[in-house]
């Protein structure tokens, strides 16, 4: 920068003579037409309008002319500089339409191409929800058995002290298996619980036993909107020494704390089966209305039609005879059971009004569900 000068002539400062600042703006406003993409523009700006640029240097020529040339020369730089400026702006503006015609050419997608990609699937929340009460059992020491759908008339009925004019076995409850010569007494059915796991497992393995065995069952149902021919059972057998009733109930109180929530509570009434005694009918307290419903006509509950209580399925203390069929000592052994179906239990929990709902497969249904795996 020149120094202060009292007797100075503008035009004497070689930088700031009017040729010297038109040759500037000239090369500058060159250069930014001749620059063929935005890298080379901003090449072009830090170059013409950056802070070393000649204009740039030259406008700092401008604070050592005495007041009354400091006018003129400000004018004619600000005009030079707002050229450039002007010019790089447009150029900026046309390189930009340029980069974006192109990148539209070149990055462009065939919206009609055919689609390959196929929707995730989703677990059928009878898979999620059986797994999740097989979890709660597993947790607790239980494992996992499994037993063959179809099943021998000896493991469904006989070794579960059915007698044999039980009438479960009779037609209308049990889908029997013709024999390979199509005769009708194949000794084979389609199971129609899962209780014969409880004999599968008894056999397999010495106490004490802890098995939970979730499968699908058959029965000569037509499908309406709460019956389904197909449908899923759990099962759990527990055989040690000095199991009781206390222990069974226990047990059901955890499941349905596990699966509603704190405070959900079970209540046993009795009934009858063969293959378990005392044997009891298991109810829960109503999920939806938590009893309150019970002599409230103001509050009336669906879920349980106000009785406060919804039916699970049937529980018992294995019967002595079962364990001797099995060749465990019942004088030294005892055990618990209990058996229920789900598809039930998903349908209150879910507010499921339509059994079909579960049974068809449509995806409509299964997806709100989420895609847990
Ligand atoms: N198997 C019975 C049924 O399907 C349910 C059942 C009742 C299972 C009592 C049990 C039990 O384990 O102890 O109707």
């Amino acid at each position: 920068m020149s120094a202060p000068n009292k007797s100075y002539d503008p035009v004497e400062v070689e930088a700031l003579k009017p040729e010297q600042i038109e040759r500037m703006r000239d090369e500058a406003v060159a250069a930014v037409a001749a620059a063929s993409d935005l890298d080379e523009l901003r090449e072009v700006k830090a170059a013409h309008a950056g802070d070393r640029s000649p204009l740039a240097l030259a406008n700092r020529e401008i604070a050592a002319l005495p007041p009354h040339a400091k006018a003129d020369a400000g004018k004619r730089v600000g005009q030079a500089r707002g050229a450039v400026n002007k010019a790089l702006a447009a150029r900026q503006g046309e390189l930009e339409a340029e980069r974006d015609a192109r990148v539209l050419v070149e990055e462009a997608v065939d919206v009609t191409l055919s689609y390959d990609r196929r929707p995730a699937g989703a677990r059928h929340p009878m898979t999620t929800f059986a797994d999740r009460i097989a979890d709660v059992f597993t947790a607790l020491g239980y494992r996992v058995a499994e037993g063959p759908e179809v099943e021998t008339e000896w493991f469904n009925f006989d070794a579960l002290n059915f007698p044999p004019d039980h009438p479960a076995r009779e037609m209308q409850d049990t889908f029997f298996v013709r024999g390979a010569d199509g005769g009708e007494d194949s000794g084979l059915v389609l199971r129609t619980h899962t209780s014969p796991v409880q004999i599968r497992s008894m056999i397999d393995s010495e106490p004490p036993l802890y098995v939970v065995c979730p499968g699908r069952v058959y029965r000569t149902d037509e499908l309406d909107a709460t019956h389904t021919p197909v449908f899923t059972q759990v099962e759990l057998l527990a055989v040690d020494e000095g199991l009781t009733m206390a222990d069974l109930k226990g047990t059901l109180d955890h499941m349905v704390g596990a699966l509603f929530g704190e405070g959900m509570r079970t209540r046993l009434r009795p009934n009858f089966f063969p293959f378990t005694e005392p044997s009891a009918e298991m109810d829960m307290v109503c999920y939806v209305c938590r009893g309150e419903s019970v002599g409230n006509p103001d509050r009336p509950c669906r879920t349980c039609s106000s009785e406060g209580w919804i039916e699970l399925g049937g529980c018992g203390m294995v019967n002595p005879r079962v364990l001797t069929a099995c060749g465990i000592d019942p004088d030294k052994y005892s055990g618990f059971a209990f058996g229920f179906g789900i598809e039930r239990m998903l349908m209150f929990r879910h507010n499921i009004e339509d059994m079909r709902d579960i049974v068809e497969g449509d995806v409509r249904f299964t997806l709100p569900f989420g895609m847990e795996i």
